[in-house]
């Protein structure tokens, strides 16, 4: 099938790639002219494990295009994804500016039937305002028709986690289709048969909301890990334990319960933000969600005060990081926890020196007066303690003994519990990690 992707994002671009990989013809489009003149010579224009070798391949087999104008890919296309990002406002509202204006450029090209399809993570019922916004647009021929509507509009929200984004389109939990017609449907299903996978089908608010409930739920699994944490340091427990305990019930399950410094990227934070708003704007105040929200927030000061309170003084103190992403596995840096640490420390005086394997020229564009080095040797070296901010799996690797040589002092805070296993204690390092009952 012939299908359209407006944006190339993150969401957009591997959508579209893996569109193109399970047998269909792909047109891209994004209107940041930059961006767009890198993908149109075969590089990615994002950090994605596995995306630049599939991209390259589509675009050799000639199943993956990467067009000037909304109106080339759909007139090109049968199906269009809306993949364009919808920010936050202040108030934390989902600004939905781009996703009205990709509406109306796509209602103004429209020469036959197309379905449109949303993709990118929107309020409830903005599917009916992208319906009103194509119906008022459409060319003149098709509105002296009446009645003879020559579109559909659908919902089709995105599961995907950065740094597992391929393997996760390939192997869903499950597809979400929001319809409101037998066609769209049937042409969603068509697009997702390859992944042979379960298809729930629902109306387009219903899948609106799924997508709002299952990263809020996400949240809310950390935020409590997160809470508990506090508890385990409080009264001696420890969390790895206390976790492993429940996630083995399987109405819990173990996943997404490991504490550390709170949630970030571009998803939970806004995506948080956007469904309290939502539910108050509907008469509804979401407390529990907003207490998540608060948790997070609760959970990175709680960090630094544990590093205050152990280094002692931080002012003049080098404080090596390690990782700066807002997880593993990307080059993603939108609301890391790493950005409010950092800030906090830098405010108090401390010399930041840091290292992640993906990140640190998104991380340049971000602060100020610090120094990036090439390696955890490099961040050790004089430091006063290291502070690991990011599970990357080269952090696993460290020699110890070699570290501890070059620190100024041994000390290490681990706020993602990435070398509980190591018994730093015993190879003579102060160390500290996240809920393990040790302050
Ligand atoms: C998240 C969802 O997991 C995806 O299903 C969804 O498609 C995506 O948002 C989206 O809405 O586009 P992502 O933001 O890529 O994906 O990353 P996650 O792996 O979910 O991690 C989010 C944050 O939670 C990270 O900062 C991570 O470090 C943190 N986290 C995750 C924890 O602190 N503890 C955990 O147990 C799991």
């Amino acid at each position: 099938m012939n299908i359209g992707i407006v944006g190339t994002g993150y969401v957009g671009l591997v959508t579209g790639v893996c569109l193109s990989a399970i047998g269909h013809t792909v047109y891209c489009v994004d209107n940041d002219r930059e961006k767009l003149k890198t993908l149109r010579k075969g590089i990615a224009t994002i950090y994605e494990p596995g995306l630049q070798e599939l991209m390259t391949k589509q675009i050799k087999k000639k199943k993956l295009f990467f067009c000037e104008t909304i109106k080339e890919a759909s007139k090109k296309s049968l199906v269009i994804f809306i993949a364009v990002g919808t920010p936050s406002k202040k108030n934390g509202d989902a600004d939905l500016t781009y996703v009205e204006n990709v509406a109306r450029q796509i209602a103004l090209s429209m020469d036959s039937y197309k379905l449109i399809v949303e993709k990118s993570t929107v309020p409830a019922a903005t599917g009916r305002r992208i319906e009103n916004t194509i119906k008022v647009n459409l060319p003149k021929k098709f509105k002296e028709r009446g009645h003879n509507v020559p579109f559909d509009v659908a919902s089709n929200p995105e599961f995907l986690r950065e740094g597992s984004a391929i393997a996760d389109f390939m192997n869903p939990d499950r597809v979400v289709i929001g319809v409101e017609s037998k066609k769209a449907e049937e042409l969603l299903k068509e697009i997702y048969k390859p992944l042979k996978t379960r298809i729930v089908v629902t109306n387009i608010t219903s899948a609106e909301i799924i997508k709002h409930a299952s990263n809020s739920f996400l949240a809310t699994k950390i935020s409590f890990a997160n809470a508990l944490s506090q508890i385990c340091d409080k009264v001696g427990a420890d969390i790895l334990k206390v976790t492993e305990g429940m996630g083995y019930d399987k109405r819990i399950g173990p996943s997404f319960l490991n504490a550390g410094i709170g949630f970030g990227g571009s998803c939970f934070p806004k995506d948080v933000d956007a469904f309290i708003r939502l539910s108050e704007k509907s008469g509804y105040d979401f407390n529990l969600l907003k207490a998540v929200r608060l948790t997070n927030e609760e959970q990175k000061a709680a960090f630094v005060r544990l590093i205050e309170d152990k280094l002692w003084i931080i002012k003049g103190k080098k404080i090596g990081v390690l990782g700066l992403a807002f997880k593993p596995n990307t080059d993603d840096m939108r609301n890391a926890p790493s950005v409010d640490i950092i800030t906090r420390l830098q405010a108090e005086g401390a010399k930041i020196k840091a290292y992640d394997p993906q990140a640190m020229d998104q991380a340049k564009k971000i602060f100020k007066g610090m120094t990036f080095c090439q390696n955890v040797y490099a961040v050790a070296k004089d430091s006063d303690c290291l502070v690991v901010l990011t599970e990357w799996d080269e952090f696993r690797q460290v020699d110890f003994k070699r570290l501890k040589n070059v620190m100024r002092q041994p000390m290490i805070f681990d706020g993602r519990n990435l070398y509980k296993n190591d018994h730093l204690d015993d190879l003579g390092f102060e160390y500290f990690g996240i809920g393990r009952g040790v302050v």
